[in-house]
């Protein structure tokens, strides 16, 4: 799978990409991150992106040339790439969008910066806006990099274990049981008993009533929307 992400912000990807799973499913090439500076296409000797909001107001917003040209430039090697802005205004990210995001062979993720962008880039050229939660960053960079781990770790290999991403917080509707590694006792607490036990349809049973509980706790929202689908 292959991710093309347009920021005036390159610097801010440079970590996270490079580190841990991403950085060995890059090295495998089961996904290709390729990050982009959006000054290479502003037109003028200051590589200006911005500019000021017709009617006034505060801030600026992105212009909308730069951002046209560097997703047509994109599209002219994959025509079929997804264009997703990233905006608090977007529909909001969840273990489901990303699967859905998963399917896909290239996304091109458009990251917002200052007040906004141009409303033409909205109507005109993104397919799919997408808010990683209800709260303002001060640009897309952030919400960008929680999308490409979110959706790279669903690609098929990228997890060592092929189980990993199936068997987790969310992708069954609800949260995650609780676990345990060794020791078995570990200052007078003790790992429950079923999970020493062997009897491995004791344990699925205890797992799957230790999520349902743990889910109508913590998340009984989740239960309702599972009930809604
Ligand atoms: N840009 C600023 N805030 C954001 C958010 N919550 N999600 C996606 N992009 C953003």
């Amino acid at each position: 799978m292959r991710f093309d992400i347009l920021t005036i912000f390159p610097g801010m990807f440079r970590g996270p990409l490079e580190e841990s799973i991403l950085k060995r499913a890059q090295e495998k090439k089961l996904v290709e991150i390729a990050v982009h500076d959006l000054r290479k296409w502003a037109r003028d000797k200051h590589n200006t992106t911005d500019d000021r909001p017709f009617g006034g107001g505060p801030g600026m917003l992105m212009k909308p040339e730069p951002i046209f040209e560097a997703v047509e430039d994109l599209k002219r090697d994959a025509p079929t790439a997804r264009v997703v802005l990233l905006t608090p205004q977007g529909r909001k990210f969840s273990q489901q969008v990303a699967q859905e995001l998963a399917q896909q062979k290239h996304l091109a993720l458009v990251c917002g910066h200052y007040e906004g962008v141009d409303e033409r880039v909205r109507t005109a050229l993104v397919d799919d806006e997408i808010s990683i939660g209800d709260y303002v960053l001060t640009n897309g960079a952030l919400a960008a990099i929680v999308v490409v781990d979110a959706v790279a770790r669903l690609v098929p290999g990228v997890l060592g274990h092929a189980d990993s991403a199936k068997d987790e917080s969310f992708t069954g509707g609800g949260l995650e049981y609780p676990q345990y590694t060794r020791p078995a006792e570990f200052r007078g607490m003790k790992v429950p008993e079923v999970l020493v036990s062997g009897d491995h349809a004791a344990i699925a049973r205890w797992r799957a009533e230790q999520s349902r509980q743990r889910t109508r706790e913590r998340r009984p929202d989740l239960l309702n929307e599972r009930k809604a689908k």
